[in-house]
């Protein structure tokens, strides 16, 4: 066990059981979001907690690679409205891209399940989850992530491989 294998069981889980989540454990997934770093440290993200069992039907038909039971779900949108020059709104998907994954590595800490389905830049997803959700012009949804009790185990594992890294400059190979 070393000190990031924690972050190895955080794997996408798309079979949940019945049982909601408690307010508690959603306060605990927000926070963990919000402490994600972002660049200028504008944090435009927004988050929608829906679990509205209608809602969530609306979501599954919205999203032909989300369509998996979940007794909750949190969109993740970035808000570019209050964003004043064009540098600033740059980053927005990179916010949220972290602000999602601590929520994904939080929910696995707490033995719950996740997967993250995405929706933008896909405009016709953006446009369908825009509508079922009520999101106003100038907030885009990046994802939905599902989340519930895990009905599937999945082992934790990395995906390393040493191809992928080079040694001081692009092309030599890295060798431990
Ligand atoms: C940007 C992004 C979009 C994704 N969209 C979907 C999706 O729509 N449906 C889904 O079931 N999984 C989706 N995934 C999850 C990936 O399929 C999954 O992370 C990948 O297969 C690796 O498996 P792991 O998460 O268990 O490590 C998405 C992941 C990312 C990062």
């Amino acid at each position: 066990m070393t000190e990031t294998d924690w972050i190895l069981r955080r794997r996408s889980i798309r079979k949940f059981t019945d049982q909601k989540l408690t307010a508690e454990q959603i306060t605990i997934l927000l926070k963990a979001a919000m402490a994600a770093p972002s660049a200028m440290n504008l944090k435009p993200w927004k988050f929608i907690v829906v679990q509205d069992e209608e809602n969530l039907s609306e979501l599954r038909k919205a999203l032909p690679f989300g369509k998996m039971e979940a007794p909750c779900a949190i969109v993740v949108c970035g808000d570019l409205r209050s964003l004043k020059k064009v540098v600033q709104e740059r980053f927005w998907v990179q916010d949220c891209s972290a602000a999602t994954q601590n929520i994904l590595l939080s929910a696995a800490a707490l033995g719950l399940g996740s997967v993250w389905c995405g929706v933008h830049p896909i405009g016709t997803l953006e446009k369908s989850v825009r509508k079922v959700l009520d999101i106003p012009l100038g907030v885009n949804p990046l994802n939905v992530i599902l989340i519930g009790h895990p009905a599937e185990e999945k082992p934790a594992r990395t995906q390393y491989t040493e191809k992928n890294v080079c040694s001081e400059k692009f092309g030599n190979p890295w060798e431990q």
